[in-house]
């Protein structure tokens, strides 16, 4: 970063919260010297990656907001958009303004030993996001809010987002997605018992770390039997979401008929954020083969009405983005074929129509 710097201008801002669009304000370099991007240089996907893969933590971005022409605004990607637009600022601040919330409440439960939930507290603020905007929309800003450091409680407000936007999707009345939605809340409370020592370990985790992280089941479902309020789907919820339908999940490798609805719920849900976040020694996986990876165990694995109905979406709702095939070449998204989801029907830049069922391409990333 250059030495001597304009501080009225300029102001520092971490490059996991850079957004498309930014100007650089300052040229930059990496700890070793090499140049990196010069000062102006507005901000795009591929200079964000830059500088995180040269571990940059933080940039001088001027302040004067960078004005886009419209040549400008034609070249920038559907994600790049939306990141752009005022809708998605205040979706990131209704989404903080839930994280920190749901934080503070689960907080209450697990240490200070809070005996009564308030359920209507806890649904409220997720429910008000799903209420607000379409389920395209939801996962659009989800997908472009995956920079932000994810949390427990992060990760416990998109499983709810999900579980609730699941239940709707296979019909089931509204009482019931708002229980989607709390199980969703409260699912890895358990989590919140292990030390951060564990839950962020970079490196591969011992026999005994691994079953103190599986123990957040037994743990979250003593911590809910602890209230006197908390229902049995809620607590049936925290036990057995990383059950499996062939009886190979955990504590108890219950089969199909013994798991808990919104435990099966859930369990969709869970898996579905947890691969598309950037973990510590990963980086997101691409929904497309998030989809891919389900269609293969999905039907053993899963509830079969609730992974048929969330792989079918789930496909529909990334009509329209931009994305890059495993080749390089990049396209925008026309026709998903709901049986095939992970195959849908893309329009190349250079205008020809690929469907992606009749060839060996896969979706490699959305732009
Ligand atoms: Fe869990
Ligand atoms: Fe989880």
């Amino acid at each position: 970063m250059e030495k001597t710097v304009d501080k009225k201008r300029l102001q520092p801002v971490r490059v996991d919260n850079l957004i498309p669009g930014m100007s650089l304000g300052t040229d930059v370099f990496a700890a070793n010297g090499t140049f990196l991007l010069a000062k102006g240089t507005v901000i795009n996907e591929s200079s964000i990656n830059l500088l995180e893969s040269n571990y940059v933590f933080s940039v001088y971005i001027d302040e004067k907001p960078h004005v886009h022409s419209e040549r400008e605004k034609e070249m920038l990607t559907r994600s790049e958009r939306i990141r752009l637009s005022p809708e998605f600022a205040e979706f990131r601040r209704n989404f903080e303004a839930t994280v920190e919330s749901i934080e503070e409440q689960l907080n209450d439960i697990v240490f200070k030993n809070v005996e009564t939930l308030d359920t209507e507290e806890l649904v409220k603020k997720p429910l008000d996001l799903l209420t607000g905007y379409s389920t395209a929309d939801i996962f659009d800003m989800l997908h472009n809010l995956r920079r932000y450091d994810d949390t427990t409680y992060v990760h416990s407000v998109n499983v709810s987002l999900i579980s609730g936007i699941i239940a709707r999707w296979c019909g089931l009345d509204e009482e019931d997605v708002q229980t989607a939605i709390l199980a969703g809340v409260l699912h890895d409370i358990g989590k919140m018992k292990i030390p951060d020592s564990i839950i962020k370990k970079p490196g591969k985790l011992t026999k005994e770390e691994f079953k103190i992280v599986k123990n957040h089941t037994v743990e979250g479902y003593r911590i809910l039997q602890r209230c006197k309020n908390a229902d049995d789907n809620m607590k049936y919820a925290a036990l057995m979401h990383h059950e499996r339908c062939d009886g190979m999940g955990y504590p108890m490798g219950l089969k199909a008929s013994q798991i808990n609805t919104f435990a099966k719920i859930v369990a969709i849900a869970d898996v579905y954020d947890a691969m598309t976040s950037a973990r510590c020694y990963r980086g997101p996986i691409c929904p497309f083969t998030v989809i891919d990876i389900m269609i293969q165990e999905g039907l053993a694995k899963y509830d079969t009405l609730f992974i048929m109905n969330f792989l079918q979406h789930m496909g529909e709702t990334y009509l329209n983005n931009n994305v890059r095939l495993s080749d390089g070449e990049t396209g925008e998204i026309v026709f998903i074929d709901g049986n095939l989801p992970s195959k849908p029907i893309i329009k190349m830049d250079d205008g020809t129509i690929l469907p992606l069922r009749e060839s060996p391409l896969k979706i490699e990333a959305i732009l």
